[in-house]
């Protein structure tokens, strides 16, 4: 098998070969930062710097394509030497080693960060689409900012748009963008995929800007979500809200302010081969070294990868480690759970809080039952490499996914293809969008049932190696064939038939 970037110069994109493609997200593919940090009495010119790359994900995705098509991607320059490698339009060429796209910086203010990014985006939309209402910060300066800032966003695309090009939103930062631009740039086609779970509309009524967040959306053409259900329930808030829209619920269509847009369901895949060929590069004498440094001392592993985010339900998860070796007593000095956590958003107090539950939660369950050689709980916050992050999901004998509210949930998929033996044991909660497609060879939970938590551990635990090689087989199976390449194709392809059809439509009027 080849790598993605071989699959995708193979010409498997055709539809956007042609310099057209705009992407549009709030995070970039590549950081420029100085390497000895804030503070240094050097003149920038002379500073030493780095360039970042993501770390898996879309924008690791994207970027051969990209590469490949010589686009643009607009997205905030958030790095603190961003600006000393792009011209005056704040463009640079990337990737480093070979420029071949566009890289277009927005520049935000701090005002601009603290209430588009800190304030709309992740204490309103990010709590309510994930169901948790009361988390939900509406001040009025947090609206006003998102709006601006998306109309920034939509200046830069509308600068560098024309009727031929292809623009794809990401995510929920940008909900307002796609109608701005096409009120300016009405030829171009409009695609955006929303990562996250799309409320029922019971939750969704909670917003004060209900209608307006709609409306920006169905600016695109073509918007997709993770599963049917986030369809669905985005379809029901239409419905409810505007009432000039023309739903066509057999063909999952809208038809709002002269315009329609489909709404259709897109599992987001994973680049698999990569974290495949990661996991066989690292060997046992890996995995003994990792266990002696990171003082993990039981013969058996149980793993959770998780941002440090409310939504991936790791506080009810260490609820459920705890009264597992409560109750199951023979496990204690035997099973150690690592929890390999990411710090995130941690200017928010949401965030700030859950840090210092998981923390606390820990301490008490290793001040509980841990022992002179045994550590029950190991946290682990260090980056670390792909190889070492494959190497980890390979080792581990099961995986803790406990979410209580998530669009899809890669890591699931990442711990899948890092088995290459076929021996471990998903644990998924049945709260996220990857039990869709993964639930039926995983053990299901739902993360609030304590009780059913503590006995499907054991499950996983006690499975047989057979039963565990069958399910592994089927998951790895589905994760390799539903990739992250065969995802954005089918989104493209998608995108370009809806194109075709829409411009055969407008010759026939002709
Ligand atoms: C989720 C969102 C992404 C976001 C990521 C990390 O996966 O869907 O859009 O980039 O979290 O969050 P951050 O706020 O650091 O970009």
């Amino acid at each position: 098998m080849g790598t993605n970037t071989d699959r995708v110069d193979e010409g498997e994109m055709s539809a956007i070969d042609d310099g057209s493609l705009i992407v549009v997200s709030n995070r970039q593919p590549y950081t420029h930062t100085y390497e000895d940090g804030e503070g240094s009495e050097e003149s920038d010119a002379d500073r030493e710097m780095s360039v970042n790359r993501p770390a898996g994900g879309l924008t690791a995705g994207l970027d051969p394509v990209l590469q490949r098509t010589d686009g643009t991607w607009i997205a905030w320059g958030d790095g603190d030497a961003d600006r000393e490698v792009t011209d005056a339009d704040g463009t640079v060429r990337m990737p480093p080693e070979d420029p071949s796209y566009t890289l277009q910086r927005v520049w935000l203010t701090d005002q601009e960060v603290e209430e588009y990014y800190y304030g709309y985006s992740n204490r309103v939309l990010w709590p309510l689409c994930h169901g948790g209402v009361w988390k939900t910060d509406f001040a009025e300066q947090h609206w006003q900012q998102y709006q601006s800032v998306n109309r920034k966003f939509a200046e830069s695309v509308i600068e560098q748009a024309n009727a031929d090009s292809l623009v794809w939103f990401q995510d929920y930062h940008f909900a307002l963008a796609p109608r701005m631009v096409r009120e300016e740039v009405p030829d171009a086609f409009y695609m955006h995929f929303w990562h996250i779970t799309w409320p029922g509309w019971d939750t969704f009524r909670a917003c004060p800007q209900d209608q307006e967040l709609l409306e920006g959306l169905l600016g695109n053409d073509l918007l997709g979500f993770h599963v049917e259900r986030y369809c669905e329930n985005f379809i029901d808030c239409v419905e409810e809200t505007l009432e000039d829209a023309f739903v066509d619920r057999d063909r999952n269509r809208i038809h709002y302010a002269d315009h329609t847009t489909v709404i259709r369901a897109f599992p987001m895949g994973i680049d698999a081969d990569s974290i495949q060929r990661a996991s066989k590069s690292v060997g046992t004498d890996f995995w003994d070294e990792f266990k002696g440094k990171y003082d993990i001392s039981a013969g058996t592993v149980a793993l959770g990868v998780d941002r440090l985010d409310y939504t991936k339900g790791i506080t009810e998860r260490l609820t459920a480690l705890e009264s597992f070796w409560e109750t199951h007593p023979e496990w204690r000095g035997e099973l150690t759970y690592v929890q390999k956590a990411n710090e995130s958003r941690s200017l928010i107090p949401e965030y700030q809080d859950l840090q210092q539950d998981v923390t606390e939660a820990i301490e008490q369950i290793n001040n509980r039952f841990g022992t002179e050689e045994w550590t029950p709980v190991v946290y682990l916050t260090d980056f670390l490499p792909q190889e070492e992050l494959s190497g980890l999901y390979r080792f581990s004998d099961i995986m803790l996914v406990s979410a209580v509210r998530d669009g899809m949930n890669l890591v699931a998929k990442e711990y899948v293809a890092a088995q290459v033996e076929d021996d471990g044991v998903l644990v998924l909660s049945d709260q996220t969008g990857a039990y869709e497609e993964l639930g039926e060879n995983s053990l299901v939970i739902n993360p609030y049932d304590t009780d059913e938590f503590v006995e499907t551990i054991d499950a996983a635990l006690s499975m047989s190696t057979e039963e565990r090689a069958e399910r592994m087989a089927v998951l790895r199976e589905q994760v390799e064939t539903y990739d992250l390449v065969t995802w954005m194709e089918d989104v493209f392809g998608t995108g370009e038939e809806l194109r075709a059809a829409a411009d055969a439509d407008s010759t026939d009027v002709a």
